[in-house]
């Protein structure tokens, strides 16, 4: 049987680039890594001058890459790998991954125990996610049956909080200890309601390396709760 995560993988991209006026400043790469070494010596290849995906992994402060709604600094990249979940073999969905920049310098910061997956409506969107590290559902109205085996579920600039909703109500289980949840401040209002009801607590992670017009809010089982 053919895996779903494999079935619709991307295949050989062309590479791209942002020319800007100081020259090049961002460069995709050809091809969809297919595994985490890969991606990194890739990124090494280049010359010192180019920021590649790799050096926004490396900024103090938050930077916004074309390939990320939500901007990246080293310090955001590791205060979200603190807060995973310790353990042996810890499943985290990032449920409309987009490009996966966010969450492939994620993969390159964790130990192998880590498994960062990506699901995505089109294949087409994925640049940087190996394609074993990818599912995909059927349309923005359809959920992924991984999230009912994953401890972490990541929404990174959601489109839709009632996506969050459905989730919660078809795919919460015991062993879902996160929702990270990344954004702009001024979109918060319309996700605080969505954990309401559930037995999930909400943490605004302070200081965490997000630029001033974003947030990242952690939402964990209460500990007297439901
Ligand atoms: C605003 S983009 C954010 C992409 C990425 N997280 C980022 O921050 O750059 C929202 C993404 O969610 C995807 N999406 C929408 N509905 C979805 C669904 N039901 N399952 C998975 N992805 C979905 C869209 O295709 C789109 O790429």
């Amino acid at each position: 049987m053919v895996d779903d995560r494999q079935a619709a993988a991307p295949r050989d991209r062309a590479p791209g680039g942002l020319l800007t006026s100081e020259g090049l400043l961002i460069f995709f790469p050809a091809a969809p890594a297919t595994n985490r070494h890969q991606f990194l010596s890739r990124s090494l290849n280049r010359p010192a001058n180019i920021m590649t995906p790799i050096s926004f992994a490396s900024s103090a402060e938050p930077r916004h890459h074309p390939d990320c709604c939500m901007a990246i600094s080293q310090p955001l990249l590791h205060n979200l790998a603190n807060i995973l979940p310790r353990g042996p073999a810890i499943s985290v969905l990032s449920i409309g991954s987009g490009t996966g920049l966010l969450e492939s310098l994620l993969l390159q910061m964790l130990e192998d125990s880590y498994d960062i997956c990506g699901v995505e409506v089109s294949p087409a969107v994925n640049k940087y996610l190996p394609e074993q590290n990818m599912f995909f559902v059927g349309g923005t109205w359809d959920l992924c049956p991984q999230a009912g085996k994953s401890h972490v579920w990541i929404f990174t600039y959601p489109r839709e909080p009632k996506l969050i909703v459905k989730y919660l109500e078809l795919h919460d289980h015991a062993s879902l200890s996160k929702i990270i949840w990344l954004g702009p401040k001024m979109d918060w209002q319309d996700y605080e309601g969505v954990f309401a009801s559930s037995r999930f607590s909400l943490t605004v992670l302070e200081d965490c390396g997000a630029a001033t017009y974003e947030m990242v809010v952690v939402a964990e089982p209460q500990v007297n709760g439901p």
